[in-house]
């Protein structure tokens, strides 16, 4: 089979610009920590009020018995439930998401928190967040009229000032 010279040539230029842009995408996910949310774990949404973990009085942040933290919050129309979290800086925070009703979405701006909730499945992150600051904790899955307005907040504080002010009480 001949094939023109010229159009081998434009064939390797198109699979070297794929190829760049694959690599592209690879790199920054790589640099920027992204990675493909894995966690399969059903939960029922019309019951999340009467389940263990996602009742409405055990929402927050919690201090696990090996040291480790955790945050369980609830996403409904309109906003993320506890409405405002204080977190230490530079720890590993493993967050556990879930919807009460529709399909929403989370995201926190600078960080590489950012993934789905999907109702019926619980959603798990873990990261850190190295620069304390106030940041808005926004949802990202057009969820009804009031999805502009659905975010709540994340303060992120230095590790220091968190066990002094609130290391005692999760
Ligand atoms: Cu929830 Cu958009």
């Amino acid at each position: 089979m001949h094939i023109d010279p010229l159009e081998k040539k434009w064939v390797y230029i198109a699979l070297a610009t794929i190829g760049f842009f694959l690599g592209v995408i690879a790199l920054t996910a790589w640099i920027g920590g992204i990675y493909p949310p894995s966690n399969v774990e059903t939960i029922n949404p019309a019951r999340l009020h009467l389940s263990e973990e996602f009742a409405e009085n055990k929402l927050g942040l919690k201090i696990q018995p090996d040291g480790s933290i955790k945050v369980v919050m609830v996403a409904g129309r309109y906003g993320f439930y506890p409405r405002r979290i204080v977190v230490p800086a530079d720890t590993p925070i493993t967050f556990r998401f879930a919807s009460l009703d529709v399909l929403h979405g989370v995201h926190l701006p600078m960080t590489n928190l950012n993934t789905m909730i999907v109702p019926g499945y619980i959603a798990q992150v873990t990261t850190k967040f190295p620069i304390p600051g106030d940041y808005p904790l926004l949802c990202n899955e057009y969820c009804g009229l009031g999805h502009d307005f659905m975010w709540s907040k994340v303060t992120v504080v230095d590790k220091q000032t968190w066990k002094h002010e609130f290391g005692g009480r999760p």
